[in-house]
């Protein structure tokens, strides 16, 4: 979600008649797109922007621009420009549209400060934006904004705003032009696709149109709800071969009791009979999922429920995270758990994880799969690297020509959760 907004900040910047540096020193505007989703994504920024303050100091025309959903917080733009005062504009999330305006009266007008943070119901995010985009073979589209579910321990509704969905009508006419352009995989966003509604299109009706667009592409979506998950979806990607047999479906915590606290509205029980049904109709699908430690009040048998659950479901990759106090949460009024106790935990859940992506990799051994090849590999001379329609990376030799390309690649070696083949 945060990389496809640098991208449409991006898009203006270009408009603005700027390009980007890889030297900092260099740079007339430095613009920093915030996370506060967790206590460490936020302290990381403010490390960074006060970094910036050297710079401000040898360059005074120097723009120092923040927005995303960090400012977004209660009272955040006025603690920010106390804290830096090097800092020229701070906008919002629904407040994209006035960058380029605000960033034209700073060089112009010479103004010195602008905030505008707020929330605005109606605004279709950034939709009429130009948008640079950076992901190489991957598009992302938005297909809705906001969220209303409200988990005890997400900060995200307060700072996003509630549920909007953009018409069919403009999310299918980027997705065709997108694909026009040459783009091979285009991904899905939202906080909760499974609520999407406009009109009578729910998210079933709106993904079986677009993977009907003429074309050779695959098509991702993220993120699923457990509490609105409908079987629909399920059938429409068995149905649609383009779509991939990839969902991430977080999970939070195996614990009855812990899913309560966080206002999930699902129980263990029922996410299980979800999985069961996905892996029923969909075979060989990649089941990814977000997984949290320490939330307020977990005890040991809450946890042990969350390691069942993952040792039952055997994800092919999990995100784990410690819990961390929001202000203005719900949970952040709970009774916390020592931090000890949070990275213990979480240490534990990632040596499972780590056993199990190593495991399912087995599986792939001497099997042939369909892969988009992304990007020369980083760490492999003479390779590339792509995924397999779960999901999985796979590295293979090859050259910087086959990105974007779609290749056969059987599978000849597994070193963890990383797979090796060759091109056949
Ligand atoms: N602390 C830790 N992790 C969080 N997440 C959301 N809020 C918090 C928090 N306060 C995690 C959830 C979510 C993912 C995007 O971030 O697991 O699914
Ligand atoms: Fe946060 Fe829950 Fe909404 Fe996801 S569904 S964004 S975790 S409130």
């Amino acid at each position: 979600m945060n990389v496809h907004e640098s991208e449409k900040i991006a898009g203006i910047f270009v408009e603005l008649g700027y390009s980007s540096t890889d030297k900092v020193e260099e740079a007339d505007l430095i613009l920093f797109n915030t996370c506060c989703i967790r206590d460490t994504a936020e302290k990381h920024i403010l490390g960074n922007i006060g970094d910036v303050k050297c710079l401000k100091k040898a360059n005074p025309n120097l723009i120092v621009a923040v927005v995303g959903c960090m400012t977004q917080q209660k009272g955040m733009a006025e603690n920010l420009k106390k804290k830096f005062p090097f800092i020229s504009v701070v906008l919002g999330t629904d407040n994209l549209s006035e960058l380029s305006s605000a960033i034209r009266s700073i060089e112009e007008k010479n103004k010195r400060f602008i905030a505008d943070v707020h929330d605005d119901p109606n605004v279709d995010v950034g939709c009429a934006l130009p948008i640079h985009r950076t992901s190489g073979t991957n598009a992302w589209v938005n297909i809705m904004y906001g969220c209303n579910n409200f988990c005890t321990y997400c900060i995200v509704p307060f700072v996003r705003g509630r549920e909007r969905s953009r018409s069919p009508k403009d999310v299918l006419a980027e997705v065709r032009s997108l694909i026009a352009q040459g783009y091979p995989e285009i991904t899905l966003l939202g906080q909760n696709v499974d609520s999407y509604r406009y009109e009578n299109y729910d998210f079933s009706a709106l993904l079986q149109e677009i993977a009907q667009i003429d074309g050779k592409f695959r098509l991702r979506f993220m993120t699923s709800h457990p509490k609105d998950f409908d079987s629909k979806v399920i059938d429409v990607i068995a149905s649609c071969p383009n779509i991939c047999n990839n969902i991430h479906l977080p999970v939070q915590s195996g614990s009855n009791r812990v899913l309560k606290l966080m206002n999930r509205r699902y129980t263990r029980e029922r996410y299980l009979e979800i999985i069961d049904e996905i892996r029923g109709k969909l075979p060989g699908v990649g089941i990814t999922s977000d997984i949290m430690t320490g939330f307020p009040t977990e005890t040991d048998e809450d946890f042990a429920d969350t390691v069942s659950l993952m040792e039952r479901v055997r994800f092919s990759n999990a995100f784990t995270f410690v819990y961390s106090p929001r202000k203005g949460t719900v949970a952040a009024e709970m009774e916390q758990l020592p931090a000890k106790v949070k990275q213990d935990r979480i240490t534990e859940l990632v040596r499972i994880q780590n056993r199990i992506s190593s495991e399912l990799s087995n599986v792939y051994l001497g099997k042939t799969e369909e892969i988009l090849t992304e990007d020369v590999s980083p760490k492999h001379e003479g390779c590339v690297c792509g995924r397999t329609e779960s999901g999985r990376l796979v590295t293979y030799p090859g050259q910087a020509d086959l990105v974007g390309k779609f290749v056969n690649v059987k599978i000849e070696s597994a070193r963890s959760s990383a797979l090796f083949g060759r091109i056949i």
